[in-house]
This record gives C-alpha cells, sequence and structure tokens, in this order.
C-alpha cells in the first residue's frame, strides 16, 4: 500500500469564498484526504425536519474536485439543541446523578432509544444523499465514543436497557441472584424490576453487578454505532469507521471494530504525555515536546488489530493543543516524525487535526496546520516534507510480528471496579509489558482473546487477564511460550474467584495462595534483579521456579509453554524475563537506547529517534526528532 495523507476542515467555520483556496492549498501540500461533517448537524437541520444540505453539496464537490478523497462524518456526537427540546431526558447522568447538559458536545445517553432513532434517521438522510456520491471515500461514525467520559450513563433509559439486558443474559432473577452470589450483605431481588444502576450505594456495589453493567456499557456503544452502520452499509460501498481515542478502555474497541472496516484513532502525542501516563518528572521532561516514544505505538499497534489489519491516524497533533494542563510545541521534526512512525506501523493515512486554528470556541487555542488568519503554521511545512517522503518510500507493507500481547478490555472493567491496591490498573501493567518488548527491540502485535489461536506467535504476553475460560488451550496452539499473570485467571465471567483457584491452569500447577499490593515506593525484590511493585502473589504449586522472591517464593514460575508471573514487574524484572522468554522461544532481540524505537515492516526497519538530540546506533547517526527508514536485510527474521 501507499501511505496517504489527510487533515480534518470544518467548512461550515469559514465563508464559502475560502473553500476552493483551502482546497488548492491542501492538495498543494501534499494531502490526499480531508474530513468534514462530523459536528455540523446544526447546520444540516437547523430546525427538526428542515434538512439544508446545500452547503454540503458544494462543499463536497469543492473538496472532491480539487482532488480531495472526502471522509464524511455523521454529526451524531452533537445534538442540535432541538433535540433536547424533543427529548429531554437523552442526556446522560454521571455517577453523582446529574445530567450532563448541553452546550459542549456529546450530550447524548447511548441508550436513549429517542435519539439512536435520531441518528439513524439522520445517517439514512446522509447516507441516501451522499452514498453513491464519487468524492465520498470514507465515512466516519459519531466522534470519539467515550470522549469526556461518556460511555457510562446513569440515566432512566439506561436503567430500563440495564433491566433488558439482564433478562437477556440470565433470564430468571433467581439465575441471576446466584451468578452474583447476591446472599451477601442480603442483596438478593424478588424480580429484575427492582434492580438499579451501581451507583450512589452507600459504600461499594457487588462488583458482580458492576462488572455487568460495564459490560451492559459497552455492548450499547457497539449498538449504538451499529444502528449507524446498518443504515449507511446497504447505501454506500465506501468504508465505514471510527476514530477511537488514547487510553480510553471503556467499551469492547474490538466489538465495535468487527461492524466497520477501518478502525482509526486520534494521535495527541504531547497531550498525552503530561495528561494520561504515569512516568516520573525525568521522563515528562526529556519528552516534554516530542511524547512519550511508546504511547503513539502502543495505540497504533493496538488499532491495527481492532482494524482488522487496517488502520489509520484520523487526528494528528500538529501543534500545542489546547485541553492539556501545559500546552507545549512539538519540537522540530516531530509532526513528520509521528506521522512517519504511524507509517512505520501500518498506517494507511495519516490526518492532520485541524486545518486551520479556529479563532472562536472552546479550541481557539488549538493549534492547525494554518494559524486562524491562513499563513502557515509550523506543521504545515512538517505535513509537505512528510507527503514528500512518502512519495519517496512508495510501498510500504506491514510486517507481522512475532511476539503478541493479549489486549481485553473488560480485564481493564474488571481491574478497575476493585483495584485492590491503588497503583493497580490494566492498561499500566499492560503499557509496562510493551516499553519492556520495545526495549528490547521487538514489533509487538496486539491480538483480542477471541482470535488467540487464530495467528501463530513465538511469544504471547497476557499480563492482568481477568478471565481465562477456554484461552490456557488457545494459547497452547497460538505460540510457543505464553507468559501469563500477575493477575491472570483471576475471576469468572461474574466476578466469582474460580472454583479452580486461582489461576487455575491446567497445564501449569503453580497456584495464588495469598495477593498483597504495596503503595508507591515499596517493592518485592527478585533475586538476582528487579522488583515486583503494586501488586505482589504468593505462589506455590510443583512448577518449576524460574525466578524467586526472597522469601524463597516463586516470581516467575513455568514449565514448558506456559509461564506465570506472580508481581507487577519493574522495568529491570521485564528486561529479565523478556530476556529469558527470547532464550527460550530462540527469539533475537535487539536492545535499545532510551528514546530510541525500532519497527519492522516487510521491506523495512524503521529506527524512530524520540529525543532531542541525535543518537549513534550500531554506527549509524540518527539526528533529533528524526526517522530512518533503512532497508531491512533479507536474512532477518
Ligand atoms: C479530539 C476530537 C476533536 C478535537 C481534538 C482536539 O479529541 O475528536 O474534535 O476536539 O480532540 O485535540
Amino acid at each position: 500500500m501507499k501511505p496517504e495523507l489527510g487533515v480534518c476542515y470544518y467548512p461550515e467555520h469559514w465563508p464559502e469564498a475560502n473553500w476552493a483556496k483551502d482546497a488548492e492549498h491542501m492538495v498543494e501540500t501534499g494531502l490526499a484526504w480531508v474530513r468534514i461533517g462530523e459536528f455540523a448537524w446544526s447546520r444540516m437541520e437547523p430546525t427538526p425536519g428542515d434538512l439544508q444540505f446545500d452547503w454540503l453539496d458544494r462543499a463536497i464537490e469543492t473538496l472532491g474536485s480539487a482532488g480531495l478523497k472526502v471522509v464524511l462524518g455523521t454529526p451524531t456526537a452533537t445534538p442540535p439543541r432541538w433535540m433536547l427540546d424533543r427529548f429531554p431526558d437523552m442526556l446522560a447522568v454521571d455517577a453523582e446523578g446529574h445530567p450532563r447538559k448541553f452546550g459542549s458536545r456529546r450530550h447524548y445517553c447511548f441508550s436513549h432509544p429517542g435519539y439512536v432513532a435520531e441518528c439513524t434517521r439522520i445517517a439514512q438522510i446522509m447516507g441516501t444523499r451522499y452514498g453513491r456520491n464519487p468524492h465520498i471515500s470514507a465515512w466516519q461514525i459519531d466522534n470519539e465514543y467515550g470522549c469526556h467520559d461518556t460511555t457510562l450513563s446513569y440515566s432512566d433509559a439506561a436503567l430500563t436497557a440495564f433491566r433488558g439486558w439482564l433478562i437477556e443474559r440470565y433470564g430468571s432473577i433467581d439465575a441471576m441472584n446466584t451468578a452474583w452470589s447476591n446472599v451477601f450483605w442480603s442483596m438478593e431481588y424478588n424480580s429484575f424490576d427492582q434492580i438499579g444502576l451501581p451507583n450512589l450505594t452507600v459504600t461499594e456495589p457487588n462488583p458482580a453487578q458492576v462488572l455487568a453493567f460495564r459490560r451492559f456499557s459497552s455492548d450499547q456503544v457497539v449498538a449504538f454505532n451499529k444502528a449507524q452502520v446498518d443504515e449507511l452499509r446497504p447505501l454506500t460501498d465506501a468504508p465505514l469507521l471510527h476514530n477511537y481515542m488514547g487510553r480510553v478502555l471503556d467499551f469492547d474497541h474490538f466489538e465495535v471494530g468487527d461492524d466497520l472496516d477501518i478502525a482509526t484513532w486520534d494521535s495527541y502525542p504531547i497531550g498525552f504525555l503530561s495528561d494520561r501516563l504515569e512516568a516520573d518528572e525525568a521522563h515528562k521532561t526529556a519528552f516534554l515536546q516530542q511524547g512519550d516514544p511508546d504511547m503513539q505505538a502502543f495505540h497504533h499497534d493496538l488499532y491495527r488489530a481492532v482494524g482488522r489489519g487496517r488502520w489509520w491516524v484520523m487526528e494528528q497533533q500538529p501543534g500545542p493543543v489546547n485541553w492539556a494542563p501545559y500546552n507545549p510545541a512539538p519540537l522540530p521534526g516531530m509532526v513528520r516524525l509521528w506521522s512517519l512512525e504511524a507509517v512505520a506501523h501500518g498506517a494507511e493515512m495519516v490526518s492532520y487535526f485541524r486545518w486551520r486554528q479556529a479563532p472562536f470556541g472552546q479550541e481557539q487555542m488549538h493549534a492547525g496546520l494554518l494559524t486562524p488568519h491562513g499563513d502557515d503554521a509550523p506543521g504545515l511545512a512538517e505535513a509537505r516534507q512528510t507527503a514528500d517522503d512518502l512519495a519517496a518510500l512508495g510501498e510500504v507493507q506491514p510486517a507481522r510480528a512475532q511476539v503478541a500481547i493479549v489486549f481485553d478490555y473488560a480485564s481493564d472493567w474488571a481491574w478497575a471496579t476493585q483495584p485492590q491496591g491503588a497503583g493497580f490498573d490494566y492498561f499500566r501493567l499492560v503499557f509496562s509489558a510493551y516499553r519492556a518488548l520495545r526495549r528490547a527491540g521487538l514489533s509487538v502485535d496486539f491480538v483480542s482473546r477471541t482470535k488467540v489461536g487464530e495467528t501463530h506467535y513465538n511469544l504471547i504476553l497476557a499480563p492482568g487477564l481477568a478471565v481465562l475460560d477456554d484461552l490456557e488451550q488457545r494459547l497452547s496452539r497460538g505460540c510457543n511460550l505464553a507468559i501469563l499473570g500477575p493477575r491472570s485467571g483471576a475471576i469468572t465471567e461474574d466476578f466469582l474467584i474460580p472454583e479452580a483457584g486461582r489461576p487455575g491452569l491446567d497445564g501449569l500447577s503453580a497456584h495464588v495462595d495469598l495477593i498483597e499490593t504495596l503503595p508507591p515506593g515499596v517493592a518485592r525484590a527478585v533475586d538476582g534483579g528487579g522488583h515486583a511493585e503494586h501488586w505482589v502473589e504468593r505462589l506455590s504449586g510443583s512448577a518449576q521456579s524460574l525466578l524467586s522472591f526472597a522469601d524463597g517464593t516463586p516470581a516467575l514460575q513455568g514449565d514448558e509453554g506456559l509461564w506465570y508471573l506472580a508481581g507487577f514487574p519493574d522495568e529491570a524484572l521485564w528486561d529479565r524475563v523478556i530476556a529469558m522468554a527470547a532464550l527460550e522461544t530462540s527469539l533475537a532481540l535487539c536492545p535499545m537506547p532510551a528514546g530510541l524505537r525500532r519497527r519492522e515492516t516487510q521491506a523495512h526497519e524503521v529506527l524512530i529517534n524520540y529525543n532531542a538530540f541525535p543518537v549513534v546506533w550500531n554506527g549509524l547517526p540518527i539526528d533529533a526528532c528524526d526517522v530512518l527508514f533503512r532497508k531491512r536485510n533479507p536474512d532477518q527474521s
């Protein structure tokens, strides 16, 4: 494939007289795609039923005839104000019981049937009007599900839908009481009508109920998305997509992705470093204007799996954003680096957010490729340079990695429901594993739990995987070595300790006898180097002890093909475990210095230097904030 560039554009924000000039300028910059429409409902339908699409017809025609491929968004993330007059109860309700009011965006509850019907109506109208328009080359449904904490809603609509979901899942109230063990604290129900949502309880609600509510809430997002997919599918052959976010795990992206053709995500590296990543101050300072060297790659690899191989960056940070606690500018070269890094991970398209900075509204401090007055912002020259680089690069074919991580959204919901220790967080654990693999120079794939076993890997890591079920068998088919733990196989679907114990593996005699969680700064040393922090399990069993804690209990226990890790490893422990696994599976490691990362495509080894200074690696000089694609040695595996 030949990767391309694009940009997000809001024709409704600018005089129509500017559109043609903007389109020409986009093409001249080397952009091939433009995304429009995703927030424009109040202009498409200013009052109920008054459809005003002429301006959008002209915008599409202007952009398309300039040579741009258009991604058209359904505007359902921003219901117009009149929608609330129609459905005053359509707002999501927060855990404190307050409605989340009109005046910004995403002011809807996924479970409100009236609003869902309005969304399918507008999707149907748009599909009918533009489904066969030759300029419409893709459709984005809604915008950033879950953004601004909007997946969970404690509204009346959610309550009604939750009860229906429970009836479907459990059939009878007795079955549900048993499944949740509601005998505890006399929580037994006599009928489904008595069940409430798990908020505003005196102390913590039953974790079984919370996990059920989290599964339900995820299913509501899947159904909401699918309702629009079902309208658009018969009306267009263009691919359907959604733009996901960084470190938002509130719904199962794999399930939403299964109904779509392409996964895209919105990458804001500098914003993410300051607002959603645990790291020490030295790290945050070193990468303040570049972003974390693994955070973008993690999501590229994850969304490649969500898109079943097809994925884009729908919004790429082009300069300072407006929403993080502090918003420094990218160092020169970083906008190009982020774009080419995405390509190295298999992106078909990278699109900048946004074309021109808005001089109004909530995001007037957010950079675009152009200033609010239309002059070039620093990101523009880098976008142009990237377009030239891509033209010179030609075809890029992604390569399958030898190592995979099982990623499971429901595990995050489970551990957020009962963290047990403040430092234990599913994303944090999986990200620490990912970082370790990347420090070892490995390319990484993600697999959903349902796809484990379909592709064979040398090594699979499944840290923190809450429920195992039949995964053990599929893992043994799917790789030479699987490493589980900590906290894998720790609960059933209904949040009970499994009858077979934890982790309850058939193929490995390893049993969790005791669990401790530790505050920051306290860790359990492992003989020979490294520590477990946040979470430590005391193991027994006859499987071999491969690494031990100072008290003699195993830190890593395993037999052929299956290992279990008894704590949340720090960097040194992860590095040891990966080195041992590499030895076991004949995996070649390629240790990388801090800030330098590596990803293989079929033809290239790509070196990505996030450092603000040049590095020399294996005799190869790499500039600060630079990316090198070098031809792979054909013997390299
Ligand atoms: C994304 C969103 C865009 C814009 C952008 C600002 O989360 O999809 O509409 O708000 O952030 O960085």
